[in-house]
């Protein structure tokens, strides 16, 4: 390890990994593989019609965009491409002097391949300059196509959309990243364990860049990739913290559920932190799926209320409070049907406590045991008591029955 944090190892830390791992060629862009394979075709057959590629930040937009480019022009690619992003002026008059010149240059080009221009971040553009660039996408398009890269496809306007084949990027999967990781980490020889690198998927969320960029960090930082490591340098609230929320709601104990959310809260996470690494969580969580429903709509309407600017502990505890109360609704249901049953059973002669016992199981049972009896004078007892632990709810809900 130390080898690492030797002064040869500084030469590493030079150029950013995002940059030195940038795939060159289109067939070594990892995921999306049907926005993929269409670009191929394009680079192995050229006339690239117009085209929008719109996705999430660090899923390979603009690496695709240039290794196509590369790809199609080879060693043309400097006169017979121009690239223009965010940083650059790209208003109305750029529109009309930069990009339209460019379009009217000519030059010479293997045969079926024309000129490119990249617009990167097309969302950025003003919709000036957006419907400038209407007719001159038409009249030069015998010579000249354009590639645009943005977040939101919505923001580039109609017109423009309709002059483009739309190639659209997802977040990458855990899978698709775990790979690329693997391919640096070997070469860039990391040490690191595989909790470690998990780690880093789950902080990255789909985001290739996030991803190696955490890696070059907690390298960086420690010479290690490890969990411990990879959540000092990215600095999320601990997923296993909020695993261990989620399963406290989850077991009724509502009160150390708090007490996690709280040092959350006063290790100095936002709000806003808390509740995005809640909901990936709870994605994932093992559970009964209209459980997982109920919870992530409930933290959904969390996280617009601290969008909407309320990002108070208050809120965050009433979140917590919405998702047990899902939970005290299962209860309810659950404990209705298991109480029926018990009623069959007591009808049938059988012991009521040992099928009470039985039949309540899980964060229903200590409620339920508690409120057993250990000598029950008559078979009715126990189920009396079970149903003083239910609420009116489930009573109402028994009413109908023989009581
Ligand atoms: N699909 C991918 N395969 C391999 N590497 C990738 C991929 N996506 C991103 N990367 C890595 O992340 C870096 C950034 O990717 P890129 O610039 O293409 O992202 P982008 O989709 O254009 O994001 P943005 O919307 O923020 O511009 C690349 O240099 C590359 O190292
Ligand atoms: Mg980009």
């Amino acid at each position: 390890m130390a080898a690492y944090s030797s002064s040869s190892s500084i030469s590493y830390y030079e150029i950013p990994w995002v940059e030195k791992y940038r795939p060159t060629k289109v067939a070594d862009v990892v995921g999306n593989g049907d926005a993929l394979s269409r670009l191929q075709v394009i680079a192995r057959d050229g006339n690239m019609p117009n085209l929008i590629l719109s996705g999430p930040p660090g899923t390979g937009k603009t690496t695709s965009i240039l290794a196509l480019a590369h790809e199609l022009l080879g060693p043309n690619f400097k006169e017979g491409v121009l690239e223009l992003n965010a940083s650059d002026d790209r208003g109305i008059d750029v529109v009309r002097n930069k990009i339209k010149m460019f379009a009217q240059k000519k030059v010479t080009l293997p045969p079926g391949r024309h000129k490119v221009i990249i617009l990167d971040e097309a969302d950025s553009m003003t919709s000036g300059a957006q419907q400038a660039l209407r007719r001159t996408m038409e009249i030069y398009s015998n010579s000249t196509r354009f590639a645009l890269a943005c977040n939101t496809s919505s923001k580039i306007i109609e017109p423009i959309q309709s002059r483009c084949a739309l190639v659209r990027f997802s977040r990458l999967s855990d899978h698709e990243i775990l790979g690329r990781l693997m391919i640096v980490v070997e070469a860039e020889k990391v040490p690191y364990v595989p909790e470690g690198l998990e780690a880093i998927i789950f902080t990255a969320d789909g985001d290739m860049r996030q991803a190696l960029n955490n890696l070059q960090a907690t390298f960086s930082g420690f010479c290690f990739v490890n969990q411990e490591n990879v959540f000092k340098v990215c600095d999320q609230p601990h997923p296993l913290h909020v695993k261990n929320m989620v399963r406290n709601v989850l077991e009724g104990k509502f009160d150390d559920a708090c007490a996690g959310l709280k040092q959350l809260y006063d290790l100095g996470y936002s709000p806003t932190d808390i509740i995005t690494t809640l909901f990936r969580i709870i994605k994932n969580y093992d559970m009964a799926e209209y459980l997982k429903l109920e919870f992530l709509k409930e933290t959904g309407f969390a996280h617009m209320r601290i969008c909407d600017g309320v990002g108070s502990l208050l809120q965050l505890s009433a979140l917590n409070f919405l998702l047990w109360r899902v939970i005290g609704v299962q209860f309810h249901s659950q404990m209705l049907i298991e109480i029926q049953a018990c009623n069959n059973g007591i009808r049938a002669g059988r012991q009521p406590p040992l099928i009470l016992l039985a039949a309540i199981s899980g964060p229903t049972a200590n409620t339920a045991v508690a409120a057993i009896p250990s000598h029950p004078t008559s078979p009715l007892h126990p189920l009396t008591m079970v149903l003083a632990a239910c609420s009116t709810e489930c009573l109402s809900g028994l009413s109908g029955g023989d009581g």
